[in-house]
């Protein structure tokens, strides 16, 4: 296998965009390929992640981003795996960068569905669970992922505080980054205070619905010594599965795909996760990101929420969780998070992360699913 490296990574902001969606994927891949120092026809091939383009009235985005790059010759793969779209498009560009297909390829994720209004969105966003026994019995994402948090609290010792810290040092760390979506400070009392949701989840341990689109660029290490200093490598990358639907589960307090996909990436990586330095996980619910926390083996289980207590998930703390501000924060473009997680890891180990930069880090991980964890992507990345 080829090494893989990140050799340039670019994003619009996230929030309510008014341009269109083929526009933000042009941006932010084109804030890409200037990062990396590249010509548009040195890319070979382009992956571009997006759940809902319908909604904005243009699919098949492949070819319309290589036509806007002057590229119109060279093939694109337009990718759909939920809000798990972006990493399964990085792990396809890997996969063929690694198996020696394509020198250099483009990955970028996008999502622009704000203007539909909640009611469509949430109605939209039900098609990716498990229709037929959720989505259709009225289960949209924030009543199941509420599941999971009321069988969270019932078997561990954790309150709805401990789920609003997380919330508030997400807020904290995307405050400090100038592209969130929601970028203001938030105390326990605003979290405990805001409207219920779905019980016990409340709005602000939503997060939110976004636009936005996130790029980077993947080629193999002879590539990335040709055109630059600055760039990062892919040490490790796994995918798992679970079944769809929630009632198919044996538990509600862990995602079987992460366990899987994080197995793989660190056996991959040859490391364990003791080693990981930060990382970026899908907090689409705050209960979520406790979850992933303890399934990335970062925690225990049950475990998680002390840790929160304790600190050890801030900027400054033993393994600082979502310093982007997290999907709860940052915001979250269904088919641009994944991507977007790994623009984060290439800013923090490129040193463009400005004052939310993790001192000292060296290896940094993604981890990023689709629905309720029906399918998942974990990459390990390592600076150079
Ligand atoms: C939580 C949720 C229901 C709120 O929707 P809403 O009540 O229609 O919110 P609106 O868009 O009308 O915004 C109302 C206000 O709340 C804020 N807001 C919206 N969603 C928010 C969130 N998740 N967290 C914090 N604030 C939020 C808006 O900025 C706005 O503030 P303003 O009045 O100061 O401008 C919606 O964001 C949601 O369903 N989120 C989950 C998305 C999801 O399921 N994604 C897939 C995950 S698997």
């Amino acid at each position: 296998m080829e090494k893989v490296c990140v050799i340039g990574a670019g994003s619009t902001k996230y929030g309510k965009l008014q341009e269109s969606i083929a526009d933000i994927t042009v941006q932010a891949s084109v804030d890409a390929i200037e990062s990396a120092g590249i010509e548009p026809k040195e890319i070979e091939a382009g992956y571009i992640s997006n759940v809902f383009g319908v909604a904005d009235k243009q699919v098949h985005l492949g070819p319309v981003v290589m036509s806007n790059l002057g590229i119109p010759e060279k093939p694109s793969l337009s990718i759909e795996s939920a809000c798990g779209s972006g990493s399964v498009a990085f792990r396809e560009a890997f996969a063929n960068v690694a198996g020696g297909f394509y020198d250099a390829v483009l990955v970028t994720g996008v999502e622009k569905v704000t203007h539909t209004g909640t009611e469509w969105t949430t109605t939209y966003f039900s098609y990716c669970s498990d229709f037929f026994y959720e989505g259709q019995a009225g289960a949209s994402f924030p009543g199941l992922f509420a599941s999971m948090a009321r069988a969270y609290l019932t078997e561990f010792k954790a309150t709805e505080e401990d789920l609003a810290m997380v919330a508030v040092k997400n807020h904290d760390n995307g405050f400090l980054n100038p592209k969130a979506h929601l970028r203001k400070k938030i105390t326990i009392d605003d979290v405990m205070n805001s409207a219920v949701v779905a019980s016990p989840l409340k709005l602000y341990d939503c997060c939110p619905f976004s636009d936005g689109a996130s790029s980077v660029i993947l080629c193999n290490e002879k590539f990335a010594k040709q055109h630059t200093k600055n760039y990062i490598r892919v040490i490790g990358s796994g995918r798992g599965g679970s079944p769809a639907a929630l009632q198919g589960r044996n538990h509600l307090t862990t995602i079987p795909s992460t366990k899987i996909a994080a197995e793989a990436a660190y056996k991959m990586a040859g490391i364990k996760p003791k080693n990981v330095d930060f990382a970026e996980v899908h907090d689409c619910f705050t209960i979520a990101e406790i979850v992933d926390t303890e399934d990335l083996g970062f925690f225990d289980k049950g475990k998680a929420v002390e840790a929160v207590r304790d600190g050890k998930t801030r900027l400054n703390g033993e393994i600082p969780i979502n310093p982007s501000g997290g999907l709860k924060s940052k915001g979250h473009p269904i088919g641009a998070t994944g991507v977007g997680q790994v623009v984060e890891v290439f800013d923090q180990l490129t040193g463009r992360a400005g004052e939310r930069t993790v001192k000292d880090a060296k290896i940094g991980l993604t981890h990023n699913f689709g629905a309720t964890g029906a399918s998942c992507a974990v990459h390990i990345f390592q600076s150079v």
